[in-house]
């Protein structure tokens, strides 16, 4: 019913991530295919564009306050495909997940404090430690024998005994390395983190993500005494591509919490929300669901070109993504180092990917691949790794 076939034109609209090849690249960068930025080469959802469009006649865009209706749209949503019950005085409309992120880390960390993230993982949570004031505990992830990434809970725990640790940053699901982390993982996060007095900042953009086989726990469904603990962080921007219009939701039932965040946000000029961010996550949320199956079905497709394109390579392999439309290649094989390497994918290869080292040292070798687009776009960067591998020799 849907077409994600179609390739847009990417001039047509001021794309950050083709923007972004052009400057790095130049001018002949136009046969570069770009899959780096977590944004999709799709049209979102007729349904949304449809109420944009109403939005638009209205022809009035004075400042807005978030309607019931709202609400209401999120709560079904949640409710419905994540078992998650809130409450609407929980919710803080946020003008972005980072937002969220940064304005959390301000209202539960003094700087000088300490933070817990997991490399390889998103580079802004290290821009928002950093700038926070914040030293970065890094509680790396462990790929196994199996390509599998894993947590390490001892050293989670060391790193949480830190009296200086304040807070944790969490990716639920992970990006990069596309973990949907089981209940088990998560309650085993949550029980060290509450022994040590450390709050989680729950990052769950990525939850209407998982492939089949897999089930996305928002982290405080674990129970009362997580969710006293935490503050997550969601937002319909990934499932329906509308990142450009800035509209996410902070979710932090814990009143003393909600309080400290909330005054964290009106310390620097409080939060507002944007008349279309507001329509089109409403409209996502109401109307989305037929649209986001198929589109889970055609990332599956794409995942599988993928999997049959690295199962081909000697020296490239898939890490296998149980969730998020992102997938994570372990070139390590290849024997490059990361400028090597950035060179062969963009000057030999000619696709132009998030590169590994972005997301910490572990990232080194591995590049993240943006599965949201056309086929036959993964098609042609599939064939240009591989024509440019059999140049190596
Ligand atoms: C884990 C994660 N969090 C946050 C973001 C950015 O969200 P926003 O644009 O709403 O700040 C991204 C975008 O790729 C992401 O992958």
């Amino acid at each position: 019913m849907y077409d994600f076939d179609t390739i847009i034109d990417h001039n047509s609209w001021a794309s950050e991530k083709w923007s972004e090849v052009r400057e790095v690249m130049g001018p002949d960068s136009e046969d570069v295919v770009a899959l780096s930025v977590a944004d999709m080469e799709f049209k979102t959802a007729p349904e949304i564009i449809e109420a944009l469009h109403r939005a638009a006649d209205t022809g009035i865009f004075g400042y807005e306050h978030c309607t019931d209706a709202y609400y209401e749209a999120l709560q079904t949503w949640m409710s419905k495909h994540h078992q998650w019950d809130i409450k609407r005085d929980w919710v803080s409309v946020t003008d972005g997940v980072m937002t969220g992120v940064f304005t959390g880390l301000r209202a539960v960390t003094h700087p000088g404090d300490a933070v817990i993230i997991q490399r390889p993982v998103y580079y802004p949570f290290t821009n928002a430690a950093v700038r926070n004031g914040l030293t970065i505990l890094d509680n790396e992830l462990v790929l196994n024998a199996q390509g599998h990434y894993e947590m390490d809970f001892e050293d989670l725990d060391l790193k949480a005994s830190n009296p200086r640790c304040t807070a944790m940053v969490l990716c639920n699901p992970h990006n990069p390395v596309g973990r949907v982390w089981s209940v088990e993982e998560l309650g085993r996060v949550a029980q060290i983190c509450i022994k040590h007095g450390v709050t989680i900042l729950a990052d769950e953009i990525h939850a209407d993500f998982a492939y089949d086989g897999h089930q996305v726990t928002m982290l405080s469904t674990l129970g009362e005494e997580v969710a006293a603990h935490c503050m997550e962080f969601t937002a319909p921007s990934k499932t329906f591509n509308l990142a450009g219009l800035i509209t996410s939701n902070a979710v932090i039932s814990n009143p003393e919490l909600k309080q400290r965040f909330d005054i964290a946000a009106d310390n620097v000029a409080g939060l507002s929300v944007n008349h279309f961010g507001l329509v089109a996550c409403q409209a996502a949320y109401e109307h989305g669901e037929q649209w986001l199956q198929e589109l889970r079905k055609y990332l599956a497709g794409n995942l599988e070109v993928l999997r049959s394109f690295a199962a081909s390579q000697q020296g490239i392999s898939l890490i296998e993504p149980e969730g998020t439309y992102l997938a994570w290649l372990d070139c390590r094989g290849l024997g490059m180092d990361s400028d090597e390497l950035r060179d062969f994918m963009r000057n030999k290869a000619r696709v132009f990917f998030d590169e590994g080292s972005l997301f910490g040292d572990s990232g080194k070798g591995f590049e993240r691949v943006n599965l949201a687009c056309p086929k036959a776009m993964l098609e042609q960067v599939c064939s240009g790794i591989a024509n440019a591998v059999k140049e190596l020799g």
